[in-house]
């Protein structure tokens, strides 16, 4: 039998996002590196030559989507195989990087298990899988190889994420991500630069800086621009946001996941100082109780924690602040929930996520004594989730009355209708003609829904904006 050894065109694949902003733009990172292979991106699995499942870890209910997604693509794969056909599925992403190996004992159907840090070497994972038919395995921590591999990319819309740092070092006793993305590396600064500067040229007007602990970027200043603005040597994320902040059609600056401990005085000057950087800070608390804090292995008070967010608001006093919380932590009785309630009074968030605690294997929470009941933390859940929604609404019904520019991302579901985003990230919906689309205009909020604020346009010139 001949063997066809031209490239072959028109093969698809098609990729499942779970979890985290990072593994968004993972997923759009490998869609980039299977393109010169001939792959384009396909919306359904059923079409797909290749599906990769890009998981998540950090709960168990996450963590199980992904077998039974496997269960389905089993049939898939089953009845392609009988007529002929080829289907390759791979899993990548933190449940790759945390099972390895035991997700092609637990699910045969699979043929590739790549790690977050190894996605960069799929074209070759690809070419192996095809030939040698066996199971392929890489889950080795190469992030900075990664980082050196990930060049030139496509940018989608005028908005897109950058990935400037990944892993951690904190060691929450109720996290997998330091165990499954490993340690804090972060990106070159020039690196970065490259990267913002070539979206923007595609039309990026707000970019996303990325990192499971964003704030404890650290990088040597690039050649001649000399140490950071608070006389140390090496920049900090302060001094990369200043510095993106010069990239000309760059006109939005965010970045997330925050952590308490790494919020410097550089970083909460740069919100009063730098109009780009957007009046948005998702910084994480998970607990109120100071004994449950220190339980969790957080590092920090609930007092500093407020602390913090009062020196926040005083160099930025319109920012949005949002967070994340765990109900249910071993040990954490009504009065400790009570103090999470508490001090969420104190704070006013824009928008948060909550979530029951969730026991997972190999973290030092798993081992604990005094685990919660479930009902408890249904309980304490619905009650957090009720203050928490309650102050977003809170929130968004404060703009009502103000114009605020906002960036049209998308066509909204009503003819004649864009969706974009305020500076405080909520959804905004808008009467606006297409050619808007990727600008920034100024709006006059003048409704709140469920879940955005509606408002008119009140100029289509951006300069005003
Ligand atoms: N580095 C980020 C991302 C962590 S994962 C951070 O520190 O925020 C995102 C959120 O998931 C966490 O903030 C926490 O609230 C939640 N989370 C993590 N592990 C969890 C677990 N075992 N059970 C329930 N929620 C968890
Ligand atoms: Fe997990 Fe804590 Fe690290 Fe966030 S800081 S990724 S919650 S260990
Ligand atoms: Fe999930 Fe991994 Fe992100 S565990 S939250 S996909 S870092």
């Amino acid at each position: 039998m001949m063997t066809d050894i031209r490239p072959k065109q028109g093969k698809s694949v098609f990729i499942r996002t779970y979890g985290c902003q990072m593994n968004v733009y993972d997923s759009e990172r490998m869609a980039g590196l299977l393109k010169p292979l001939g792959y384009r991106v396909a919306d359904a699995p059923d079409a797909a030559d290749l599906v990769i499942l890009n998981t998540c870890h950090i709960r168990e209910k996450a963590a199980e989507k992904v077998y039974s997604d496997l269960g389905r693509l089993k049939r898939l794969k089953t009845e392609r195989e009988s007529a002929g056909g080829e289907l390759k599925i791979a899993v990548a992403g933190c449940v790759a990087q945390a099972e390895g190996a035991e997700i092609t004992r637990r699910a045969p159907v699979v043929d590739m298990v790549v790690g977050p840090q190894a996605y960069h070497r799929l074209p070759e994972l690809i070419a192996r899988a095809a030939r040698d038919k066996g199971d392929v395995l890489d889950t080795d921590f190469a992030v900075e190889e990664k980082f050196d591999r990930l060049a030139a990319r496509e940018a989608e819309g005028p908005t897109a994420f950058l990935t400037i740092q990944e892993g951690c070092d904190k060691f929450c006793t109720f996290c997998v991500v330091p165990y499954t993305r490993g340690e804090e590396v972060s990106r070159h600064v020039d690196a970065i630069v490259a990267e913002a500067r070539s979206l923007a040229a595609q039309g990026v007007r707000e970019i996303t800086l990325l990192g499971q602990n964003v704030n404890a970027w650290r990088s040597a200043a690039p050649a001649g621009a000399g140490g950071d603005a608070w006389g140390g040597s090496d920049w900090k994320l302060g001094d990369l946001c200043r510095h993106l902040a010069k990239v000309d059609d760059l006109d939005r600056i965010r970045f997330t996941t925050s952590h308490p401990r790494d919020m410097d005085d550089g970083l909460i000057a740069a919100f009063a100082e730098e109009e780009k950087l957007m009046p948005y800070l998702h910084l994480p608390v998970q607990a109120g109780s100071d004994k449950i804090l220190k339980a969790m292995n957080r590092g920090h008070t609930a007092a500093h924690y407020a602390g913090l967010i009062e020196r926040v608001r005083a160099a930025r006093p319109d920012i949005a602040i949002s967070g994340d919380f765990i109900v249910g932590f071993p040990g954490e009785t009504n009065e400790d929930f009570e103090e999470t309630l508490a001090l969420v009074e104190t704070i006013g968030y824009a928008s948060a996520y909550s979530f029951k605690y969730s026991r997972r294997p190999g973290t030092p929470g798993a081992a604990m004594q005094k685990q919660v009941s479930e009902d408890e933390k249904d309980d304490r859940l619905a009650r957090l989730q009720a203050l928490l929604e309650r102050q977003r609404q809170e929130f968004n019904a404060a703009r009502i009355g103000d114009t605020l520019p906002v960036l049209f991302e998308k066509p909204g579901r009503m003819d004649g209708q864009l969706i974009g985003r305020s500076p405080y990230l909520q959804s905004v919906h808008v009467c606006a003609p297409h050619s808007m689309l990727g600008r920034i205009a100024k709006v006059k909020i003048e409704g709140v829904t469920p879940n955005a604020l509606a408002g008119a346009l009140q100029t289509e010139d951006e300069a005003a904006a």
